[in-house]
């Protein structure tokens, strides 16, 4: 595809999504992809400004009419607002502002600004004449708007009448009209099931005022914030700010948003950000994100606008942490102990700033929950680093929900479910090579042997060449084994021998944990390394024994009993042995160790080692740490930012050390 081409399917695809939006109140992409589209059709006309064609969206306000409701023409434009996405970007725009104004040296008293929450609910412009609403209308293409009077007049926070002696001769009050949280989930849940349910409180504000039949809308609770103003005409000057504006449409009988701020400065304004985005949620309705003003409206009318919005204005819009996208298919993985999981395959969606293309289902009774298969449309949710998981189904575009699969997609054994309560399914087969491709990977994970190159793509090849069939086969492979994989180099290739050959030297517990042993973690793959010392020890360690272990329960021991009871497994442990594969755990010096018995608590964000590093070092030490601080804490280790663990060792009269502190120690 050329570029032109490119801009061409970008501009049907944004004409195809605002008809969506706009004239059936269904949109199938997310706002941030919405966004995505428009930004790299943006870039594009940036650096080809002769293929810019005039009907690109980019051109006009977008938004079109729906030919139910009659058309009102705007007595002034209702203009967008330029998106940004960062605190940069704001800092971008406010440099370009201060720029602006020195430019055209002007005298500036007050730059200040209002930054006000965006409320995610449907513009409205209100017509007063001589105080009396005369109409409404929605925005529309910006030019001509929806004659939606009627359904207004329903809206309890809209004044019928403005609450003031003297009200201007003409007013166009411009706001949003809104669904609060609570209503739109009722709203939702009274639907029967043949109606389509709202994807978000956006569309079913929308949804609920565009409604021929006004009484549905009067009994939507719809709300309305006021945000700005059209024209005005009066024979006094009322206000000349846009905070008095506010203090102005109050007295008349509107309500405003709480959390509306005035700031005199750029650092009072990103503090805020911050503030927001952590408050946000706890809101009785949706916000995504905030909008900053610039307040006095001579300075306004001196920065200007440009065709589609003011440039004394922006906003600035909170991460998307769910996106709405298509299911392409369901896939079923194998995981290490047998284990299948579902995954939906997705329509690629940017979701915070990365491109999703995988959810996770969890298990097949939550497919069942969620009534979910492949072709539905649904609304999925990143939170943290996590893989992304589905929430709902939006548009159910497929007849019924995934069922399990009878086999394993690896090697087609019958799958089977352990106990009937379980809702697990399992394939049980022990040479099932999805199983072992997962355990290989484990096996030279970091928290295991550590064999940096050894990865998915590389494992699965070995596997498929029947190169490895046994952990211990990682151990025979060879330059030229390596060399046969596609794009592998000399270079690449001698790099994993040598971080095989690495891998031997790594203590005990590593290997033990490495083996993923059924219930056997980290902790207690250690805490085995320490108390036995050497492979053999602990393969000759009885049930009895294990037990008596602080740590070690039933479940552990008869897992770590049952797997080397195993043949093949005594096997690959001799091969190991005879690669040359360490099976000792190396020994305190009890002299030297520094830490010897004392218990440490982490908190706060270390800077010199990550939290798994610190753990390590502080163990070859002879030391342990633990989660939580108690009056048996001996040192907190105290990073930057640290919080409530840090107040209570204060508390305890525990030793808290910097990380400076913990340095000098060692
Ligand atoms: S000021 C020139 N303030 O966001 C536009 N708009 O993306 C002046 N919105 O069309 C609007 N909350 O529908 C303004 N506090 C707020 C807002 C707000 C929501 C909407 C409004 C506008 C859209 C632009």
């Amino acid at each position: 595809m050329n570029v032109r081409q490119r801009m061409d399917f970008l501009i049907d695809e944004i004409n195809k999504q605002d008809k969506l939006y706009y004239q059936k109140n269904a949109p199938i992409i997310s706002d941030s992809q919405y966004d995505a589209l428009v930004q790299e059709l943006i870039a594009l006309e940036r650096e080809n400004p002769d293929l810019i064609r005039k009907d690109s969206p980019t051109q006009k306000v977008s938004g079109n009419r729906s030919s139910t409701f009659a058309p009102i023409k705007h007595l002034a434009p209702m203009l967008s607002l330029d998106n940004t996405y960062s605190k940069d970007e704001v800092v971008s725009w406010y440099d370009r502002i201060v720029k602006n104004i020195e430019a055209k040296n002007i005298e500036v008293k007050n730059l200040d600004f209002v930054v006000e929450p965006k409320v995610d609910g449907l513009s409205l412009s209100l017509l007063y004449v001589d105080g009396k609403l005369s109409t409404a209308a929605t925005r529309g293409d910006g030019e001509i708007g929806e004659d939606v009077t009627e359904n207004a007049k329903t809206i309890k926070d809209i004044a019928q009448v403005l609450e003031t002696r003297q009200p201007p001769s003409l007013f166009d009050i411009r706001g949003e009209v809104y669904m609060d949280k609570q209503t739109f989930e009722s709203l939702n849940a009274d639907l029967t099931d043949g109606q389509k349910k709202f994807a978000n409180e956006r569309n079913a504000a929308s949804g609920s005022l565009r409604q021929k039949n006004v009484s549905i809308t009067a009994h939507r609770n719809l709300k309305f914030f006021v945000h700005s103003f059209g024209k005005m005409e009066s024979k006094k000057v009322l206000f000349s700010t846009h905070w008095d504006f506010l203090q102005y449409v109050k007295k008349c009988g509107f309500k405003l948003q709480e959390n509306i701020k005035l700031f005199k400065n750029i650092d009072e304004i990103l503090n805020f950000i911050d503030e927001m985005a952590t408050k946000k949620d706890s809101l009785g309705y949706e916000i995504d994100g905030l909008v900053i003003k610039v307040n006095e409206f001579s300075l306004q009318n001196e920065i200007g606008y440009t065709n589609k919005s003011p440039k004394w204005a922006v906003a600035y819009k909170f991460a998307a942490k769910q996106a709405i996208t298509k299911i392409i298919s369901i896939s079923v993985a194998v995981g290490r102990t047998g284990v299948v999981t579902p995954i939906a395959n997705l329509e690629p969606v940017s979701l915070a700033g990365v491109t999703i293309s995988h959810a996770t289902l969890h298990n097949f009774e939550e497919i069942q929950r969620l009534n979910v298969n492949a072709g539905d449309e649904v609304l999925i949710e990143r939170a943290g680093e996590v893989i992304p998981k589905i929430i709902k189904v939006v548009e159910k575009r497929s007849e019924d929900f995934f069922k399990p699969p009878q086999e394993c997609p690896s090697c087609k054994s019958k799958l089977i479910k352990e106990k009937e309560e379980e809702v697990a399914y399992r394939c049980i087969n022990p040479d099932c090579p999805a199983q072992f491709e997962r355990h290989v990977l484990h096996f030279a994970s970091k928290n295991a042997l550590d064999i940096d190159g050894l990865g998915k793509a590389v494992v699965k090849n070995l596997i498929a060449k029947d190169k490895i069939k046994t952990l211990a086969d990682i151990y025979k492979l060879g330059e030229k084994d390596f060399l046969e994989i596609e794009l592998f180099k000399e270079k690449k290739a001698s790099n994993l021998i040598e971080a095989i050959q690495k891998s031997k030297m790594r203590p005990l517990s590593k290997l033990i944990f490495a083996f993923g042993i059924r219930h056997v973690g980290q902790r207690a793959s250690d805490t085995l390394a320490d108390v036995f010392g050497n492979m053999d020890a602990l393969i000759a360690a009885s049930f009895e024994e294990l037990i008596k272990i602080d740590e070690i329960g039933d479940v552990l021991a008869l897992s770590l009993k049952e797997f080397f009871a195993q043949a093949q497994v005594i096997k690959m442990i001799e091969t190991l042995k005879a690669a040359g594969l360490n099976m000792t755990q190396p020994r305190q010096n009890i002299n030297s160790a520094k830490f010897l018995q004392k218990t440490f608590v982490l908190t706060g964000e270390l800077e010199k080692w990550t939290r798994q590093q610190a753990t390590e070092i502080i163990k070859s030490e002879g030391g342990k740490v633990v989660n939580s601080v108690s009056k048996n804490t001996d040192f907190v280790l105290a990073g930057k930012n640290a919080g409530s663990k840090l107040s209570k060792a204060k508390e305890l009269n525990i030793k808290i050390l910097t990380q400076e502190d913990f340095e000098k120690l060692l």
